[in-house]
């Protein structure tokens, strides 16, 4: 169930059942040589999509810019300040709430989102904690909760199989195979990459980040990314996440 393609009718009638969104996050960056600049926003929502559809929950719009600065040394990538994003969350769950969802389910496609989304969720509760009832005394204030796709224990054990290490930590072939799944036709012939960078240090700036991982990829091998594993992944994704919200929804 997509949240935008609703009447409002319909959204008032969902919430007689159940409070609980499904809220994609993901980001606009580059990929190396052969990934997509959508690809975490594009998986996330995807996945976020089939979760929505097969365990009947809403499925608020993805939030496709996310927390990306480190990636501003490729051209097309786009990112939201930390402090910008915590309150772009605020304003998507704080609408929703509004009318009345409580949980907040957050499948997030990049690992570079993580601490800013949890910070948002303090900010949100925070908000709750020091209003002094204004919003409904002891009344629970929202739940989030933030889920990153490839982390699910099955699915990561799926990706390790067909992997290895090989599958790094950015641009990797995991992520790659998922687009590649879903949009085949916007996969990319891989060029001959050679083997990645060495991971020595953490990035700070874009330049930092440019200048350690010149291709774009952390210690990771796309170029042996397939349709065929995205399709195995992203299903394993869907199922594990897919019963994670609905204990979560019941919960
Ligand atoms: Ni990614």
């Amino acid at each position: 169930m997509q949240l935008q393609m609703q009447t409002w009718s319909e959204v008032e009638r969902y919430l007689e059942s159940s409070t609980t969104a499904i809220m994609p996050i993901g980001s606009t960056e580059q990929h190396g040589p052969n990934g997509l600049i959508g690809t975490d926003a594009v998986s996330a929502e995807a996945i976020a999509l089939a979760v929505g559809a097969a365990a009947n929950v809403m499925v608020a719009p993805t939030i496709a810019v996310g927390m990306a600065q480190h990636h501003m040394a490729f051209k097309g990538s786009m990112t939201l300040r930390p402090a910008t994003m915590i309150q772009v969350i605020g304003d998507y769950v704080n609408s929703l709430a509004h009318h009345g969802f409580d949980k907040f389910f957050f499948v997030n496609g990049h690992g570079g989102n993580s601490a800013t989304i949890e910070a948002a969720f303090q900010e949100i509760y925070t908000a709750y904690s020091l209003d002094g009832g204004k919003t409904g005394g002891n009344e629970p204030s929202v739940r989030c909760r933030l889920r990153n796709w490839w982390q699910g224990e099955k699915t990561y054990k799926l990706i390790k199989e067909l992997f290895g290490d090989k599958d790094g930590m950015h641009a990797t072939i995991s992520e790659v195979s998922v687009t590649q799944h879903l949009f085949p036709e916007h996969i990319k012939s891989a060029p001959d990459m050679g083997p990645p960078e060495p991971f020595k240090n953490r990035w700070s700036d874009a330049a930092d980040y440019r200048a350690n991982f010149p291709d774009g990829r952390i210690a990771s091998h796309p170029y042996l990314a397939t349709p065929e594993a995205g399709k195995k992944i992203f299903e394993a994704a869907v199922k594990e996440i897919g019963e994670e919200v609905t204990a979560y929804a019941k919960g």
